[in-house]
Formats: structure tokens, C-alpha cells, sequence
């Protein structure tokens, strides 16, 4: 039988998850059948199991369920871990459930394929939500001279600063707290969803900085579009997306694939959808 995978999220048609995935086992020449569920808003967990008892061997969680997810595993990486979320599940021996979080690995090879320095470099990272604990361990890995976390709600990036002042420099506060010029500015913030822009100075930008948004779409962000004429150069999440699930394919399959195409193939499709 073919090797079942599927990415649970609610909503979750719109998701770019499988053609990636069928990309990726193309590439490698595997067979895999990968496809995309909706599970209930109060049901992930019998999604899941149901998923697992019919077969299924992995799968890739998204909103709203990676804290469920993280939630049901028998066993967790230290990433995952760390983020308190899992993207990622995997059925091992006796069918016992094994979560790992590629989420933060995913933006860190983005940049890295961007040729975007982190280590030695003045980082801030805007929003401390769940998507922002994901990313802080391998940012840190990359020791930057300093990660500073802002957010709206200050108590929320100083909490974060706080869980990880074990693995580097990192700050936390509010909007006020923002000073000087960074060498990368990350977007973690869900205010892209709704074409707000997160209250910045307008002096922020280092020379040579790179502006990132964790988010994407057909069209730059509205971060994206404020951040250009300050003279930032413009990432958005599309890279980040792809070299997750790179790193998902990897935990299930135990070969990586290559991104260079995937991103190619996927940057036309948002082009032609307008998603
Ligand atoms: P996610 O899983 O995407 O991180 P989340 O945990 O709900 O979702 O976090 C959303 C983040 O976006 C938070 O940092 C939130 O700020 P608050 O903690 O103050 O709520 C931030 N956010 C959402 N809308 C925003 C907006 N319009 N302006 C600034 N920050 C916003």
C-alpha cells in the first residue's frame, strides 16, 4: 500500500502542502499519497487517530492545531519542545505518535538560501504569538548579537524573552521599546492577514537590512510595501513555507529534497491563483 500523509487545518483548502509534497516525492522519485483534511474545530485528536487507524503514517499540522497536536504526542523533540507547537507528526513503532516542529528550521534555511547573515547581526523579531515562539530557537542558534521581540501586548514578548534568555541576547518589550537600526526585521505578527501594519519608526532599516514577513501572498504584504521605500530588501513566507515541509518530507522519508524548484513551481501558482 502507498504511504499515507495529509495536512490537517481548519480551514485547509486552500493549503499549498500537498502540491509541494507531491513536488517533493516526484523529485525523489517516491511514491506517496499526501492529501489535505479539514478536522473539526473540536475534533483533531479522532482525526488523527482515525488517520492513523486507517493507515496513515504522518502528517503536517496547521492552524488552529499544532498546539493540539503538541498536545497528543507520545514523544516530542526538543524543538518542538521548546516551541510548545507541532507542525509535524510522525506514527513510529507501536503506533505511538512522535511531534517535531520544522517550522523555525524552515524560516532559518529560508534565510540562509537568501544569503541573509544572522550571526553577529541585530535582529528584531515583531509579534509574540505562537508562530514567533516557533522560529525562536534556531534563530538563536545562528547567534545573532541581539534578538529583540516586540509585540502589542509587551507582557507577551518579555515572557519570551525570558523562556529563552538561556540560548542567547534576547530582549523583549513593547512598540516603545524599539531603537536603533537592525540588520533583519522579521514579521511574525497575523496582522498581515488583516492589512495592518505593525506601529514601526520609520528609522529602523541598518544598510543592506532585509525586511522579512513570515506571512505571503499574491501581492507584497502591507509590512513588505512600508518596509521597500525605507530601503529594506523584501523577503515574504513563501521560501519559509516550502523548506518546512522540505524538512517534514526529510523526518518521513529520510531523503531531502530540493527547494530551488518547489519555489520556482510555487511562486507561478500563486501568481495564476491570486492567493
Ligand atoms: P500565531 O500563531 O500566528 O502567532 P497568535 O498566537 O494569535 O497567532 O499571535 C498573533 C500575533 O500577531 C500576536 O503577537 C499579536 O499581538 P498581541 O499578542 O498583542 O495580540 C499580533 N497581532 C495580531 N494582529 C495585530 C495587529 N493588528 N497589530 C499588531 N500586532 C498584531
Amino acid at each position: 500500500m502507498t504511504d499515507r500523509y495529509c495536512v490537517f487545518g481548519n480551514p485547509i483548502k486552500h493549503s499549498k502542502s500537498p502540491l509541494i509534497q507531491a513536488e517533493f516525492a516526484h523529485q525523489v522519485q517516491q511514491t506517496i499519497e499526501y492529501t489535505a483534511q479539514e478536522a473539526p474545530l473540536d475534533g483533531f485528536a479522532g482525526a488523527w487517530h482515525a488517520f492513523v487507524d486507517a493507515g496513515g503514517r504522518g502528517a503536517n499540522v496547521t492552524v488552529p492545531f499544532k498546539g493540539e497536536a503538541f498536545a497528543l504526542c507520545d514523544t516530542l523533540s526538543h524543538r518542538a519542545r521548546r516551541a510548545g507547537a507541532v507542525n509535524t507528526l510522525i506514527v513510529g513503532g507501536n503506533g505511538r505518535t512522535y511531534g517535531d516542529n520544522t517550522d523555525g528550521v524552515g524560516l532559518v534555511r529560508d534565510l540562509a538560501y537568501h544569503r541573509v547573515a544572522l550571526t553577529g547581526k541585530r535582529v528584531l523579531v515583531v509579534g509574540a504569538g505562537g508562530a514567533v515562539r516557533g522560529i525562536l530557537e534556531p534563530l538563536l542558534a545562528e547567534q545573532p548579537c541581539e534578538v529583540v521581540v516586540v509585540n502589542r501586548t509587551a507582557a507577551k514578548a518579555e515572557q519570551l524573552a525570558s523562556d529563552f534568555a538561556d540560548l542567547g541576547n534576547i530582549q523583549g518589550g513593547g512598540f516603545e521599546t524599539v531603537s536603533g537600526l537592525f540588520d533583519v526585521v522579521i514579521n511574525g505578527t497575523s496582522a498581515s492577514l488583516s492589512g495592518d501594519l505593525p506601529p514601526l519608526p520609520d528609522e529602523l532599516f541598518a544598510a543592506n537590512a532585509w525586511a522579512y514577513d513570515m506571512m505571503y501572498g499574491s501581492e507584497p504584504t502591507v509590512f513588505l510595501q512600508w518596509a521597500g521605500p525605507r530601503g529594506a530588501k523584501l523577503l515574504d513566507g513563501l521560501g519559509m513555507l516550502v523548506e518546512q515541509a522540505a524538512e517534514s518530507f526529510f523526518l518521513w522519508r529520510n531523503v531531502r529534497p530540493e527547494t530551488a524548484p518547489v519555489r520556482e513551481m510555487l511562486r507561478h501558482s500563486l501568481e495564476f491563483d491570486g492567493i
